[in-house]
């Protein structure tokens, strides 16, 4: 098929480059003769037919700005059949020959759908804070996430030792542990509380107050939401072990901020091999990095299969916290 005009979109929840990559699809696609269409407010835009043309000062500036200069939403009518019928007449309507999405796994299962039903070829760009896409090692944000969650635990973990505390920071991470894992990992956290791994607090208890014994003055448990109810294991560690207990919840702040320069340079390079894939004739894939060589993954895999959480990080974090 000749490839004239493609489509970008990003859709789920923000992630810190995804304007550099929404930048990388629009110069690399001008660069090669096609013409791009931003979708706007992610599938709810596409589902209302929201798209406008974006030529190459329309990405300037943006590289080094988080959030989505195309907006986002979270749409539950792509989940239907008619949301996706909509959309797939939005792409007829606008004459789009390729589509690339850049978000997580519920963005991937939707244009796969969407792949379905209107036949328009789809490369999917990853870009979450939760890393928890089958088929990349990283995603675009991952890593600005954790350079943010460590920003500021660095600085809890003053106030923790002035103050002989036990501090309970939960970060984000919906269904999975990656981003508390990572940012524990990095923190030298003394415990990584993840959905992955059951944990037993009167054993953390026991060891909190044993690292007391042994001359500790603080301790950081980093948490993903998803491992529990932090309000509930602050309250339970602090009734155990009687130490003063805090706790500060991440939240939302860990999706924004300038996207570090590992998440710029992903972002460019994932961008812009979604064009070429489309050059090429990819019909449904993804981009994905496996050690240092970005790759073609399965589209559907990304959704379907589940990640592994590496057990050997999680150990070795362990090992050198005590
Ligand atoms: O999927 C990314 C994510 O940041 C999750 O870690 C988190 O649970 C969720 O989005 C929050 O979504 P929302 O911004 O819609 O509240």
């Amino acid at each position: 098929m000749n490839m004239k005009r493609i489509a970008v979109i990003t859709a789920g929840g923000d992630a810190p480059g995804m304007n550099a990559a929404i930048r990388s699809v629009v110069r690399t696609a001008l660069f090669n003769g096609l013409e791009v269409m931003g979708v706007e407010r992610g599938y709810t835009g596409l589902i209302e037919g929201k798209m406008r043309s974006l030529d190459i000062r329309s990405v300037s500036g943006i590289i080094n700005r988080g959030g989505t200069m195309l907006r986002t939403a979270r749409c539950e009518e792509i989940k239907t059949n008619q949301g996706i019928q909509k959309a797939a007449r939005t792409l007829r309507t606008h004459k789009i020959d390729g589509f690339v999405v850049i978000g997580g796994d519920g963005s991937f299962r939707g244009a796969s759908e969407l792949y379905e039903v209107s036949h328009v070829p789809v490369i999917g760009v990853p870009a979450t804070i939760d890393n928890d896409v089958f088929g990349t090692d990283t995603t675009i944000g991952f890593d600005t996430a954790v350079n943010t969650a460590l920003f500021t635990i660095d600085r809890i973990r003053d106030t923790a030792t002035s103050h002989e505390r036990v501090f309970i920071v939960e970060v984000m991470g919906r269904k999975r542990g990656f981003l508390a894992l990572a940012v524990g990992f990095a923190e030298g956290a003394e415990f990584i509380l993840v959905p992955e791994i059951k944990f037993n607090l009167a054993s953390i208890c026991r060891k909190i107050k044993l690292g007391r014994k042994n001359g500790k003055t603080s301790e950081i448990v980093v948490m993903a939401e998803s491992a529990g109810d932090s309000s509930l294991i602050a309250e339970q560690i602090r009734k155990r072990t009687e130490y003063d207990v805090r706790l500060t919840v991440l939240g939302h702040a860990l999706r924004g901020g300038p996207p570090t320069a590992q998440s710029r340079i992903l972002a460019n390079q994932f961008g812009a091999l979604a064009v070429h894939f489309l050059l090429e004739g990819a019909e449904k894939s993804m981009i994905g990095i496996r050690g240092q060589e970005i790759v073609r993954a399965d589209l559907d895999d990304s959704w379907t299969r589940k990640k592994d959480l590496d057990m050997q990080i999680y150990r070795l974090a362990e090992i050198l916290s005590f």
